[in-house]
């Protein structure tokens, strides 16, 4: 079912009749959501979790911007993402299929978990962990990381979760940012069929910092051999092996901390967004049911993303579980052993529901339909992604490969700080077309905004931002009430600003336009440009560097790097591509492999305003290939052409 729609001459897919008479979502929700207001969610808050102790108030806003929601009621996040259903009789579901790198395998019933859970919130007890303490996760995608992150919920302590990929020094700041008492990690994983390492960097972190650290949990993942230093750092499978599987969650207040996740922001310090439980894990619950239309009894559900990152915590440890749904966690990349690996993933568990970025979509694509073709992909029933825009030929071509033409796609946009998806089809309903998110979900209130904080009119190009608060919001920023002001509120006034730029077309569907700030979008990855400039200036042959995120098919954006070399570097001559080479794996060892960037190019200046300001949007233009735009409020006009020519030598 398709059609062309009159305004946008665009191709538009509407849903099959088959999919929509079983869908969870009815248009009947948007109604609902207009006509309830504020009562709307807290309907959603009591159908979707269980209340050890019922709430009265629905939102506090009377100390905007920081929003309260359920504030008297009480609840704890892993008693309703495990114990009930096994309450419910549903204890023998799977929860978690496993998938390890080197193909090895486990699946954890609900019962498992439950049980998994409550050994590991017992050792984190008697490690001294208690409620309000923080808890560095630093693992790889294995079935513990979830576990100690609902375990963590479980007696009340706050996850703060740092992607595996970030080098020891973002854990180390990460750390101290939050003082964490305990750090949980595992000796290693597997990384395209080798062992690698983890536990070292913790090591090296805490030689730097950590003085909190009381304590290092680590999973022997891969067995190989790390140092271990006796009296703070204790082996998981021994801690669980003497810990019971009887454990009571603490009763949490609907505003209680439930985690903190760091993002890149537009300074070189990332910022720890702060998360409570009640509304949170609501949005969480709501999302997830209704975007990704789950059916607990039938659906075996997998998200690709990794537990480091936002979609990590609210679409595999959180939403999926609440809900009761089967899902598959997968440890390593799609290409190992082989370029198949997804979609034998998928065969092998006969995955329905199907949640991935854009940038894995683009490089399967690159790697041609045939090898998809050789799987059986025909128990997928729905798609969807998210982190950045998906581009229509992707979109089509996952619908066409992947999807089989039937299966409805949901394009996500959401962010760290905004806990749960705000823009998205709702299958079943919503008649979808390629590479817009479409419409604000029921409940939420989106705007396409001018500087001045107007509201535009379809077809302008614009600032997103929302309007009014939601249940799973930000907080604040840990530990700094006023960046979480400045950052989103200030801007304009009463509306969260979001940091995107966006558009509504004539039919009113919200396209988003990317990052309006000195945040750049590398394969659904957040990070920030001062934040690699300010490790490339650590280098010690630069001298001056400025970053640009420059349009990439793969990747959306890819970072390039401008360097001037210092004094001492320029009198050694050294090889350029050899120093460019040290230089990019120099900031993969600052931040994180995924911050590399693209290419370092050495240049003789660097285009500056008469004020000192750099003009990025003069280097993306060289990035990107193109006539470099309007140089007049440069203080030296000739910069560019310098800069062209030396590149043009090169
Ligand atoms: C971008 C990831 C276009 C956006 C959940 C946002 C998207 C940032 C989409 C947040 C989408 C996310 N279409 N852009 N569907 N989803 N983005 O915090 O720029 O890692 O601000 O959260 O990713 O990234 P974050």
């Amino acid at each position: 079912m398709s059609q062309d729609s009159n305004s946008t001459k665009q191709r538009t897919y509407a849903p099959s009749q088959e999919f929509a008479s079983q869908a969870n979502a009815t248009a009947d929700l948007y109604t609902q959501a207009e006509e309830q207001g504020e009562e709307f969610w807290a309907n959603q808050a009591r159908d979707l979790l269980s209340w050890s102790t019922p709430f009265n108030s629905v939102l506090d806003w009377s100390n905007p911007p920081f929003a309260k929601w359920f504030e008297d009621g009480k609840l704890n996040a892993a008693y309703n993402a495990v114990d009930r259903h096994v309450e419910a009789g549903n204890g023998d579901r799977v929860a978690l299929h496993f998938e390890g790198e080197p193909g090895d395998s486990k699946s954890y019933t609900y019962s498992e978990l439950k049980d998994e859970v409550s050994k590991a919130a017992n050792a984190m007890e008697s490690l001294g962990v208690s409620k309000g303490d923080r808890v560095a996760v630093y693992m790889p995608m294995i079935a513990e990381a979830v576990i100690t992150m609902l375990a963590c919920a479980r007696i009340g302590a706050i996850h703060s979760v740092v992607f595996g990929g970030f080098s020891a020094d973002a854990l180390r700041s990460r750390i101290d940012d939050g003082e964490a008492k305990l750090v949980v990690t595992a000796d290693g994983s597997y990384r395209r069929g080798k062992p690698t390492q983890l536990k070292p960097a913790v090591d090296e972190a805490l030689s730097k910092g950590g003085k909190s650290v009381k304590h290092v949990l680590v999973v022997k993942r891969n067995g190989s051999d790390v140092p271990f230093e006796n009296g703070r750092d204790v082996w998981w499978h021994e801690a669980l092996e003497a810990a019971s599987t009887e454990h009571t969650p603490s009763e949490q207040g609907a505003e209680d901390p439930l985690f903190i996740l760091y993002t890149s922001g537009t300074t070189g310090k990332p910022k720890g967004i702060l998360h409570t439980t009640g509304g949170y894990l609501t949005q969480a619950a709501y999302t997830h049911k209704n975007v990704f239309d789950l059916k607990p009894e039938t659906d075996v559900y997998w998200c690709t993303a990794d537990v480091g990152w936002v979609t990590g915590h609210t679409y595999i440890a959180y939403g999926p579980l609440l809900n009761g749904a089967t899902q598959v966690i997968y440890e390593g990349t799609p290409d190992s052993p082989h370029r198949g690996r997804f979609w034998e993933i998928v065969q092998k568990y006969g995955v329905t529901i199907l949640y991935t970025s854009p940038t894995a979509i683009r490089t399967m694509m690159k790697w041609g339909e045939e090898i998809p073709a050789e799987f059986d992909l025909s128990s997928l029933r729905l798609l969807g992604t998210v982190g950045e825009a998906i581009n229509p030929e992707a979109w089509t071509w996952f619908r066409k490969y992947i999807g089989a033409e039937k299966c409805p796609i949901v394009d996500t946009w959401w962010q760290t700080e905004t806990g749960a998806i705000m823009i998205s089809p709702l299958p079943g309903v919503t008649e979808t077309k390629p590479g817009s998110a479409q419409i604000p979900l029921p409940g939420i209130a989106v705007d396409v905004v001018d500087d001045a904080g107007t509201s535009l009119p379809n077809e302008t190009d614009g600032f997103l931002v929302v309007r009014k608060p939601w249940p799973s919001m930000l907080r604040t920023i840990w530990g700094d009430d006023d960046r979480f002001v400045n950052t989103y509120w200030a801007q304009f006034g009463d509306k969260y600003f979001a940091g995107d730029g966006a558009k509504r077309d004539a039919d009113g569907d919200v396209w988003i336009l990317g990052r309006v700030d000195d945040v750049m979008n590398v394969s659904g990855h957040r990070l920030s440009t001062p934040e690699i400039e300010s490790a490339l200036v650590s280098h010690p042959s630069v001298a001056e560097a400025a970053v640009v995120g420059a349009a990439d098919e793969t990747t959306g954006q890819a970072v390039f790097a401008f360097v001037i070399l210092s004094d001492h570097a320029t009198t050694e001559a050294r090889d350029e591509t050899e120093l460019s080479e040290e230089i990019r794996a120099h900031v993969g060892k600052e931040i994180s492999p995924i911050a590399k960037p693209k290419k370092v190019l050495i240049v003789p200046e660097l285009p500056k305003t008469r004020s000192g300001k750099i003009m990025r949007r003069l280097l993306k233009d060289v990035a990107e290939d193109r006539p470099v735009g309007d140089v007049s409020t440069l203080a030296d006009q000739t910069v560019m052409q310098q800069i062209v020519d030396s590149l043009g030598t090169k």
